[in-house]
């Protein structure tokens, strides 16, 4: 958590264009109407919520990441411990944060709590977890979709 926070003034100079491309393929995926709401778990600086018209909010451990979002509601929290109910969200996505949740299946399964429909979950191809978080998602998740891009692979699928 401490690299976040120390490479936070850089984080979109370093990687907004990348990570702009990914969501940009989530959100041609996905059906999401201007009434629902959207959860994005380690949303970093919140480069997701221009991309998105509907009711945002994003959850991520770093404050000096989360002090630079706009265009969303943004709340300190791990993925391992979401501070939402059940269903609370009709799309829920994750952007190349999940090989760092300390505890994968803890934060997989919270997402898949508080969700109510679709799940989009990218993951970085090269993190030594790939496969631990692949077959985590595939255990717990109807996976509908699969799109592979430059660094990451998108999964779509139904809670
Ligand atoms: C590569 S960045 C991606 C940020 C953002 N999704 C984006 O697309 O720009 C990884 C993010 O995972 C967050 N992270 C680390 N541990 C986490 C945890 N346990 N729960 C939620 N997010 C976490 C980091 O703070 C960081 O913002």
């Amino acid at each position: 958590m401490n690299y976040y926070n120390s490479i936070s003034r850089s984080y979109n100079e370093l990687h907004r264009e990348e990570q702009l491309n990914k969501i940009r393929l989530i959100k041609d995926n996905l059906e999401i109407k201007k009434q629902d709401f959207l959860l994005d778990v380690g949303c970093g600086t919140g480069i997701f919520a221009k991309e998105f018209k509907c009711i945002k909010i994003g959850i991520d451990p770093s404050v000096n990441l989360l002090n630079q979002g706009k265009n969303a509601f943004y709340i300190r929290a791990y993925a391992e411990n979401l501070p939402f109910k059940d269903n609370s969200f009709d799309s829920v996505i994750s952007v190349t944060a999940i090989h760092n949740f300390k505890n994968i299946r803890k934060g997989l399964e919270e997402i898949k709590r508080v969700s109510k429909k679709d799940v989009a979950l990218s993951i970085l191809k090269k993190s030594s977890k790939i496969n631990e978080i692949k077959n985590l998602i595939k255990e717990l998740f109807n996976i509908r979709k699969t799109i592979e891009e430059d660094k990451d692979i998108i999964f779509f699928a139904k809670r």
